[in-house]
């Protein structure tokens, strides 16, 4: 297979972990950085350059889309798509899985459960918007928080409304959440590929802490997860249409809720909690899920 890797830097972890797998699978394989593909649109005519040269012939592309250059780096997958090239994870499905709200509204539609959430626009809502959430302890999030930077316990109703009104001056875009006391500051990462969880971490918080990213002290451990923790990822990251996805469940006392499906999982914290050739799996799941493309008029496959 000649495989592609939609990066912006090949030392990242995880883009060397791809490298050395697909080489290991004896792939053709090839960093991208996004951000210089660039592309020609005709009708039904696509073609794609990079660094002056034309990119065909792809059997398969691996995105490792960051979220700050989302929108650019999925309109460069969905080139690819319409070129004829496979990849694990759609243009489509990454955007539907970035976009926090899209994705909580896909997933409660197919009855898959999360902490009850609330959004809303207008600040003379807030009152009602926190009545219909129910009573305090509150989570609020902002909606482009990531390593748990931007994910606030409020313990009071003063508190929610305060931070609410604080966070609408400034224009930022968030949502509130039931607290889910009982999860005692944990979390659950299943690592997802096709039908199945490859593996699974549990993070904890430290002490005095709710949330469990590594990046706020939490430690990391390899878990088997349950059968239906397992079933609950399978089945969010095939809503969104993604097949490899790292789906973050909390376990409450009504069963495991998914608080995201992460379209661009990291592979360091997963490979080293569990012990497990992550990148070995997604590589085999490629080139499992894409033939390699007929040879076009030309070109000739190694
Ligand atoms: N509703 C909740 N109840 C209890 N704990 C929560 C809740 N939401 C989040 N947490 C804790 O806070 C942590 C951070 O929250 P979350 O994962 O939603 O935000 P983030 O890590 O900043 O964003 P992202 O995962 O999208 O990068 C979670 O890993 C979990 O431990
Ligand atoms: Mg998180």
């Amino acid at each position: 297979m000649k495989l592609a890797i939609l990066s912006r830097n090949s030392s990242l972890y995880s883009t060397r972990r791809l490298i050395e797998a697909a080489r290991e699978q004896r792939h053709t394989v090839r960093v991208l950085d996004p951000l210089r593909c660039y592309m020609r649109i005709a009708a039904g005519d696509f073609a794609m350059h990079y660094k002056g040269k034309p990119l065909t012939g792809y059997d398969a592309v691996i995105p490792r889309i960051g979220a700050s250059v989302t929108r650019y780096g999925s309109a460069v997958l969905r080139q690819f798509e319409l070129m004829g090239t496979c990849t694990p994870n759609p243009s489509d499905a990454i955007l539907k899985a970035r976009d926090k709200l899209r994705a909580h509204q896909l997933l409660a539609a197919q009855g898959i459960h999360m902490p009850v959430t609330v959004f809303g626009d207008n600040p003379d809502d807030t009152g009602d918007l926190l009545n219909l959430l129910g009573p305090p302890p509150h989570v609020i999030k902002l909606t482009e928080s990531s390593q748990g930077a931007g994910v606030i316990l409020a313990e009071k109703l003063s508190a929610s409304r305060g931070i609410t009104e604080a966070l609408r001056g400034l224009y930022a875009n968030f949502l509130v959440q039931e607290f889910v006391a009982e999860a005692k500051g944990a979390d659950l990462r299943c690592f997802v590929v096709g039908d199945r969880v490859v593996a699974a971490m549990r993070r904890q918080a430290p002490s005095g802490e709710f949330r469990s990213n590594l990046h706020r002290g939490g430690t990391a451990v390899g878990v088997s997860p349950s059968e239906a923790e397992c079933e609950v990822a399978v089945r969010a990251t095939k809503v969104l249409g993604l097949g490899i996805a790292g789906v973050d469940l909390i376990r409450s006392d009504r069963g495991p809720l998914v608080l995201e499906v992460n379209a661009s999982p990291g592979l360091e914290g997963i490979e080293s909690a569990s012990g497990k050739d992550i990148a070995g799996e997604i590589v085999a799941f490629v080139a499992q899920g894409c033939p390699p493309r007929k040879p076009s008029a030309g070109r000739r496959r190694k």
